[in-house]
């Protein structure tokens, strides 16, 4: 049976826009939940958190700590969590780490790239009740040198079999990642599930971005990025003030003392 939740993303499919962003950690998530329908615990993290080249190396125990952290910050958005690259090479290991994060994060669904290959490991974890959410265009875990997808006959009528084909798998949405605008919206229409763009155009049912690139923490801000705040310059501001502070002292002043004078 589908969840409240999950049937709550379908119903926004040509009504409302999906807001989802990703987050890493409780503090984050919390602030959040009050504006997202998605919270995605991303294997980004590897680039952003992590500092990794990539994210190849992220393992399944980090993404798992990370999403019991998000877990206590979320409580209506619809929380999905990244399944690591290597962790769904086939059917049986995909269905023992889906069900590993679902019980250990209590997350609503977990997110596979494609490889337009993996239909049958996103039919398998489906058939364990466990939500799927696919990702399709450029997909990091299987793609190491970035570049807009969509952009030829060949590359659309792929992406477009790729789509229909996790959609029959039984995916309740799929996140597409750098598509041409036209390629979203061919996507977009012919699928009954929703679609979630990044860097995908205004032609999706809804659109994800990472976090710390919103707020310019992660010095990574490609175009599709908008970069709302320079927070990287207010942190920096509060950390000059306090260790000034420390150095005058200035701090801390009688009222931060906890006990005498
Ligand atoms: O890992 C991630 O943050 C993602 C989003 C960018 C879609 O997959």
């Amino acid at each position: 049976m589908m969840s409240k939740k999950i049937k709550n993303i379908l119903l926004k499919k040509n009504k409302n826009k999906i807001v989802s962003l990703t987050a890493y950690s409780k503090n984050y998530a919390k602030i959040l939940d009050k504006h997202c329908d998605i919270i995605l615990v991303g294997d980004s993290m590897a680039n952003v958190l992590y500092g990794m080249k990539n994210t190849h190396k992220i393992t399944l125990d980090t993404i798992i700590q990370h999403g019991i952290s998000v877990r206590k910050g979320v409580k209506k958005s619809l929380l999905v969590v990244d399944m690591p690259k290597g962790t769904y090479k086939n059917p049986s290991e995909a269905k023992k780490n889906a069900k590993k994060i679902i019980k250990r994060t209590n997350c609503d669904a977990v997110k596979i790239e494609s490889n337009n290959k993996n239909f049958k490991i996103i039919r398998e974890i489906i058939k364990a009740k466990i939500p799927v959410m696919g990702h399709i265009g450029f997909t990091p875990q299987f793609k190491n040198t970035f570049r807009v997808e969509g952009k030829n006959k060949k590359q659309v009528k792929k992406l477009i079999k790729e789509a229909v084909s996790i959609e029959k798998a039984g995916a309740f949405s799929i996140v597409l990642e750098c598509i041409t605008p036209n390629t979203a919206k061919i996507i977009t229409n012919m699928l009954k599930i929703p679609t979630i763009g990044i860097g995908s155009s205004l032609n999706c049912d809804g659109q994800i971005l990472v976090t710390d690139d919103i707020l310019g923490l992660s010095g990574f801000y490609p175009k599709f990025v908008k970069k709302y705040i320079n927070l990287n310059t207010a942190i920096e501001k509060v950390v000059k003030k306090y260790s000034k502070d420390v150095k005058n002292k200035l701090f801390p002043k009688k009222k931060n003392f906890l006990y005498g004078k």
